[in-house]
């Protein structure tokens, strides 16, 4: 085994550079030394939406694409999904450790006491259009809880981070689940500390008029295994925005409504409403094969299918599967499960899917579950923000505590012009900035 050190020669002036290798990395500053004359800044990367570029380093989520690995802090994903509850988890993905029964005693009496929402909270959300999708009034109710606890600015208090935490943990679901009543004209139905983390949240969503409401156990249970398998999953879209807006020290609410805005493209954690829109589109099962040629023509793309990281089944659409069988005991089997396991046999036979690798990634069948439960597919990606918020807090707590962050800001190559004099207006000819005739 030789040294771990990089060494490579800069053919515009026959230099050689030895380059620290940690962790099968290089430091992309060491770079900059490389240059051709003092005035040269120095050599950069260029890595367009990060394919080779770790920006930090992280103790909590490991994942092994190729193999089809998920872990919290060491634990396989299917022993968590298992054995443990979600706020369990929650509190794993945030501090490290799996609680001892005093300690997760504690912080689910926390989180529970912090469910509650400002009576303003309520009435900003009353403001929303009937029609307004689900995440987007989720996204803004988030962020407008920066203007009730003003306090949370003071990011560098480990004190006032955890009450932040708390809040927003104990808080997602009923701002969720008003979401929810409000599309359809049902008054809200304030949270019960005497019902778990998932049994109040089907609570705030589905009572009416009974005195107390009785969540179905199966069901609560299989919404936390989703929840659990949601917590986290390292440094994708949405926890990349939320180290970056955290990183220039903006409050935890307005940086988690930033991660959610990030959660709710399409190629994110959008991807669930959309598997079901395509369900529908494509129909029945014999419409399966020409809407497969469309995605291998580039028409459209097979949502639910594909993944930066995996290249291989995610871990967690196979817990989704077993997950599914038990929730179709309670409903009945929903149609579009046996679409969409034909779509994904159809597709793994497929050598396009075959060569690159795509496989069902977790909001290939998250949806069909959530449908046979009772949620419109609008509300699908609000489902995924409520566990995520666990794992955006783990990744900004991270992030502040680490010595080597500072505010994020990636470098440029700028390809625009080069400088050039301002024509006065009735000058210009309207194609580029030079004076006509
Ligand atoms: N359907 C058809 N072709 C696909 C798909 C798909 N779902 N995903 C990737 N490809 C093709 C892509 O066209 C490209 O082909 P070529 O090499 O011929 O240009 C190749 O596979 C590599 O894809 P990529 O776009 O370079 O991969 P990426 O890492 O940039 O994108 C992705 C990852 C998840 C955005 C993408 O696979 C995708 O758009 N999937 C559909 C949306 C989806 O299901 N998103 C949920 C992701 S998992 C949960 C989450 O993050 O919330």
């Amino acid at each position: 085994m030789g040294k771990d050190v990089l060494t490579l020669i800069d053919q515009r002036t026959e230099i050689s550079y030895e380059v620290p290798i940690q962790n099968g990395t290089i430091r992309a500053m060491d770079l900059r030394k490389i240059k051709t004359g003092p005035e040269d800044f120095g050599l950069m990367t260029y890595d367009p939406a990060f394919m080779n570029t770790a920006s930090c380093r992280s103790a909590i989520t490991f994942i092994d694409g190729d193999k089809g690995i998920l872990r919290y802090r060491g634990y396989p994903i299917e022993q968590l999904a298992e054995q443990c509850s979600f706020l369990e988890v929650a509190y794993l993905v945030l501090n490290g450790e799996l609680p001892t029964a005093a300690q997760l005693h504690d912080f689910v009496n926390h989180v529970t006491h912090h469910t509650m929402l400002h009576e303003t909270t309520k009435k900003f959300l009353e403001g929303f259009r009937y029609n307004a999708h689900p995440m987007g009034m989720f996204i803004s109710t988030v962020a407008a809880l920066s203007t009730v606890y003003p306090e949370a600015r003071h990011v560098h208090d480990p004190e006032v981070r955890k009450l932040e935490i708390y809040r927003l943990i104990g808080k997602v679901p009923t701002i969720a689940a008003y979401t929810y009543r409000h599309s359809l004209g049902y008054p809200y139905v304030y949270p019960d500390n005497d019902l778990s983390y998932t049994e109040n949240f089907m609570n705030m969503l589905w009572k009416m008029v009974e005195p107390k409401y009785q969540a179905n156990k199966v069901l609560a249970r299989a919404l936390d295994i989703l929840f659990i398998l949601h917590a986290d999953h390292e440094q994708n879209c949405s926890a990349n925005a939320m180290r970056a807006v955290g990183s220039s020290l903006a409050d935890p609410f307005v940086a988690t409504a930033a991660a959610a805005a990030a959660l709710s493209g399409p190629l994110h954690g959008g991807a669930n409403e959309e598997v079901l829109k395509m369900l529908e589109v494509i129909g029945t099962k014999e419409n399966i094969p020409a809407y497969i040629q469309r995605v291998k023509a580039g028409e459209v793309k097979l949502m639910g299918f594909g993944h930066r990281i995996y290249k291989n089944y995610d871990p967690r659409a196979r817990i989704i599967k077993w997950a599914a069988d038990r929730v179709f005991e309670v409903t009945g089997r929903n149609k579009k499960l046996d679409m969409a396991l034909e779509l994904e046999r159809i597709a793994l036979e497929d050598e396009y899917f075959i060569k690159r690798k795509l496989y069902p990634n977790v909001d290939f069948y998250s949806g069909i579950i959530y449908q046979a439960m009772g949620f419109n597919p609008e509300i699908f990606t609000v489902l995924f923000a409520i566990p995520r918020t666990a794992g955006w807090l783990a990744q900004w707590q991270e992030m502040l505590e680490d010595p080597e962050q500072k505010i994020a800001r990636p470098r440029q190559v700028y390809i625009g012009s080069g400088v050039r004099d301002v024509v006065a207006i009735d000058k210009r000819n309207g194609k580029n900035s030079t004076a006509s005739g």
